[in-house]
């Protein structure tokens, strides 16, 4: 069951994606909660979530933010309809697409702020998406991506078991912002190598 269950994390897909995108919407609440502490959105900043997953992040942004437009991507069917269930009574403020971070169909210079929890493991070439992340993004508008593993070794049990996984340091995550020219990039940890990085498009 484990396993089923962790070959979803890249894409899930199905009665099983299903279940990991809600059990994922409990399991990084913590995650998230200390990342929105660090790194917090403005009331009224238009925020997107990137690997939206099951819509928790998307929930709890739109009641921390109750004048923000959020919208959630995801290029998993699954995890759009879950994010939709979820995000079902803000639809006034809220919307969810199914694409992929590497070709983003939204407007330049559309959002205040980016952000993406566990996701950016699986994206074919961060630097790329990020540039796109950028392209989307209003001048000086911010990016912040968080993980919950930042270390490779410890990281081997996860991408052993998660297919097209790769556990990246908070160094290489800065160096990612950097050459999709982000300045001003910010690392956060803690002991548990959680690691939230922000970055301010130039
Ligand atoms: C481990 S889940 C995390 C979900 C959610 N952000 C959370 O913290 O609970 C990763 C999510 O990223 C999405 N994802 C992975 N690669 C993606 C890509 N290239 N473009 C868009 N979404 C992607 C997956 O479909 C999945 O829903």
């Amino acid at each position: 069951m484990l396993k089923v269950l962790l070959e979803n994390c890249k894409c899930p897909r199905g009665v099983f994606g299903r279940l990991l995108a809600k059990t994922m919407n409990k399991g990084h609440a913590p995650l998230s909660r200390w990342a929105f502490s660090v790194c917090p959105p403005a009331d009224g900043e238009s925020v997107l979530d990137i690997g939206c997953g099951g819509g928790g992040n998307l929930l709890r942004l739109l009641k921390s933010c109750p004048s923000s437009y959020v919208m959630g991507v995801d290029y998993s069917e699954t995890s759009v309809a879950c994010s939709l269930r979820l995000t079902s009574k803000w639809r006034n403020r809220c919307s969810v697409i199914c694409a992929d971070v590497m070709n983003l169909p939204v407007d330049s210079g559309l959002f205040d702020r980016a952000v993406s929890f566990e996701s950016v493991y699986f994206w074919p070439d961060p630097v790329i998406a990020l540039t796109e992340i950028a392209r989307v993004l209003k001048p000086h508008g911010k990016v912040t991506v968080v993980t919950e593993m930042s270390d490779p070794q410890k990281g081997k049990f996860w991408t052993k078991r998660c297919p097209g996984m790769t556990v990246y340091t908070p160094e290489e995550l800065v160096s990612f912002l950097e050459k999709a020219g982000f300045s001003d990039v910010n690392v956060y940890r803690t002991h548990k190598v959680w690691c939230a990085v922000e970055g301010k498009k130039k």
